[in-house]
């Protein structure tokens, strides 16, 4: 098999398993890719005037005008000339002038590899699929079966560098996340966790790992002569893996991976102290992916349906069911259950979504085309199933992992909103961008239940540039504000209504416009804020100011993640008292998963989604009837 080293091999974070001599790997191909690669632009580094600005006028909606009058004096002595933010900024501009990417690497250790949080419901995101009717236990392996193949598929357009670039705005988009996706997995640390990508071996994997009953196996799904196995061989060999994992009373080792990163990284040096132990880590981490065979969850109404599984597919739903059916470090993890519920899961160090849902729409499309051909049956190997010794302080280490996924399952509240009165159809008639007209029903939602603006978190892609990842749009802004205020106000007309509304999402456009060209605000002073750790004795003021803890802290964090798959991507609230909110808007209808904790009062996930239902639906009528009358 050829496997080309197609991505930028120095990507900061990650580690090469073989510490091969980096310069060697990468001339020893030449890679439509790779050039495509190196001519991205570097990020900017912002104007620090431009930054401060900006930032005093997001704190607006959000702080009072105490606060806010306190933090503009911040800000005026901290862009003064000669003072500390105008150093920060020089220091920072020597960065980006020596890296590649001033901010990748940051940003991957201090939102992730430093994150001890555990990373399920906490970092991970969950993708869920539309529902499967298996008939029986065939059907679902068949189904897997089909799913592993159009993975493998997916993978062809990586080895043989044929993978399509991306436009956003009609610009070239970063392809660096692409590569980082299959054979890598996350590996804890005490302190720091790190990223390990096999495919940058010299011996690339060629098996993945399915985990039935909580039982692992490496099944290789390559020939000897480098072809891929057929879907028929495919299936057989998971019959067999199935067959010799009926036990359901082994210990979930897989579940140890879901625990506070500290934890783990403790329990993970002693587990693998154990020769056998470590040689079955090493196969989990150096596989292609996972694929994890469900049991059967809980039965549910039809209308709970997808929130379940949303919830199967953030944390696998408590330690009695399939959180012990994973490995929640691995990048990659695809999840069928007996029951028909299908989605996945994967680790978020390495990539965004868009990457993940591009990967699912090929697998889908290539699920459609393909037939379960029969093989020439040449016999396989049974799959190697791995060995796991479990000790005394093992056997410890999963009952506390099985204590604290539980509660952790017990407190994350998921709503799935299947919205299906219009999709993005609605908000183009009115010549309206609909990723501003969700933003601005959210922001709707919130207001009419809590009667305030709130710090808004919407993910924008910075691929433009080179190893670039994300940026911020503030969604509630001083114009989003007015228009929640006026919206249940019965003094403002319509028409004005709709002013401000088009007025906000206007605003909205131009801030992420400003967010996908590395104009915006967020990422710029997290550069000012590392830069300021790595020189500075004290960290300058504005950092400690209550305003800049209230910026922070996202009551809603939402991201739009389209996908041509009627899917929807799922992931928890980053705050206690927040939500999570993520949407995939189709051409008529707009998938929308939420979340939040059960351990905070003053949060409901329910409550919230029929707030943005009402709170879409009314927008609607809002601009249907002032069109109208407008006639
Ligand atoms: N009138 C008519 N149509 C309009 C319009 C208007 N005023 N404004 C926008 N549209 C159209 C757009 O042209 C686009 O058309 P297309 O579907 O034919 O391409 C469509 O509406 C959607 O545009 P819009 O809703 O404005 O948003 P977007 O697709 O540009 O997405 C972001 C905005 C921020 C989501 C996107 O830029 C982005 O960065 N995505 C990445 C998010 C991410 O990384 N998430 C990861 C989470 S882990």
């Amino acid at each position: 098999m050829l496997y080309l080293l197609v991505r930028n091999v120095l990507r900061p974070g990650v580690v090469n398993p073989t510490h091969l001599a980096k310069s060697a790997s990468v001339t020893k191909v030449t890679k439509r890719s790779m050039v495509h690669q190196e001519g991205l632009p570097k990020l900017p580094v912002p104007p620090l005037k431009q930054t401060c600005e900006g930032y005093l006028a997001m704190l607006q909606p959000i702080v009072s005008e105490e606060e806010l009058e306190h933090t503009r004096q911040l800000v005026t002595e901290f862009v003064s000339p000669g003072g500390v933010g105008d150093r920060l900024q020089r220091s920072l501009e020597r960065r980006a002038r020596k890296v590649d990417n001033w901010l990748s690497e940051w940003w991957m250790q201090s939102t992730y590899l430093d994150c001890r949080m555990p990373v399920p419901v906490y970092t991970s995101p969950g993708v869920i699929l539309p529902r499967m009717h298996f008939q029986d236990r065939q059907g679902q392996m068949r189904f897997a079966a089909k799913l592993i193949a159009g993975v493998l598929d997916f993978k062809q357009l990586i080895d043989s560098d044929t993978l399509p670039i991306e436009y956003l705005g009609g610009k070239p988009l970063c392809m660096d996340q692409y590569y980082q996706v299959l054979s890598s997995c996350r590996i804890p640390g005490p302190k720091r966790d790190t990223v390990v990508n096999h495919t940058l071996g010299t011996t690339p994997p060629t098996h993945i790992t399915v985990v039935h009953n909580f039982q692992f196996f490496i099944l290789d799904v390559y020939n000897s002569d480098g072809t891929p196995l057929t879907v028929d061989q495919i299936y057989m060999q998971l019959e067999k893996i199935w067959n010799s994992s009926l036990q359901t009373n082994k210990e979930p080792i897989g579940i140890l991976t879901s625990q506070h990163r500290n934890t783990w990284g403790k329990a993970y040096n002693n587990l693998i102290k154990d020769k056998t132990n470590k040689e079955s880590v090493r196969a989990i981490q150096k596989s292609i992916f996972t694929v994890c065979l469900d049991a059967p969850m809980p039965r549910v109404s039809d209308e709970m349906y997808q929130s379940r599984v949303a919830a199967q597919m953030l944390h696998g739903g408590g330690s009695r069911w399939n959180s012990g059916n994973r490995w929640f470090d691995k990048t990659l993890q695809f999840i069928i259950g007996e029951d028909g519920s299908c989605g996945l899961t994967y680790e978020h160090a390495p990539a965004e979504g868009p990457p993940i849902v591009f990967l699912i729409d090929h697998v889908v499309g290539y699920m459609r085309r393909s037939e379960m051909v029969r093989s020439p049956m040449v016999p396989l190997h049974m799959p190697q199933k791995l060995r796991f010794n479990i000790t005394p302080e093992v056997k410890k280490d999963i009952e506390n992992a099985k204590q604290n996924m539980n509660m952790m399952v017990h407190d994350l509240d998921v709503r799935v909103l299947l919205f299906s009165h219009f999709g993005i159809n609605v908000p183009k008639q009115h010549k309206l961008s609909p990723d501003a007209f969700v933003q601005m029903a959210l922001q709707l939602a919130y207001y009419r239940m809590y009667q305030l603006c709130c710090s808004t978190y919407e993910t924008s892609s910075l691929r433009m540039f080179k190893l670039g990842r994300t940026e911020t749009i503030r969604s509630t802004t001083t114009e989003s504000s007015k228009f929640v205020q006026a919206m249940d106000d019965a003094g403002t007309s319509n028409t004005e209504k709709v002013a401000l509304l088009t007025k906000a999402i206007q605003l909205h456009r131009d801030n992420t416009r400003k967010a996908i060209y590395g104009q915006a605000i967020d990422r710029h002073l997290l550069g000012l804020k590392m830069q300021g750790i790595t020189e500075l004795t004290s960290m300058p003021d504005i950092f400690m100011d209550t305003s800049y803890a209230v910026a922070m802290h996202y009551h809603l964090f939402t991201s739009q993640v389209g996908a041509k798959t009627d899917c929807v991507m799922c992931f928890g609230p980053t705050v206690p008292d927040g939500y999570g909110v993520c949407y995939n808007p189709m051409e008529e209808h707009i998938n929308i998963a939420i979340t939040a904790f059960n351990s905070c009062e003053e949060t409901n996930a329910a409550k919230f989604s029929r707030a943005v239902e009402t709170a879409l639906l009314d927008m609607q009528a809002l601009l249907e009837q002032t069109a109208l009358a407008g006639r």
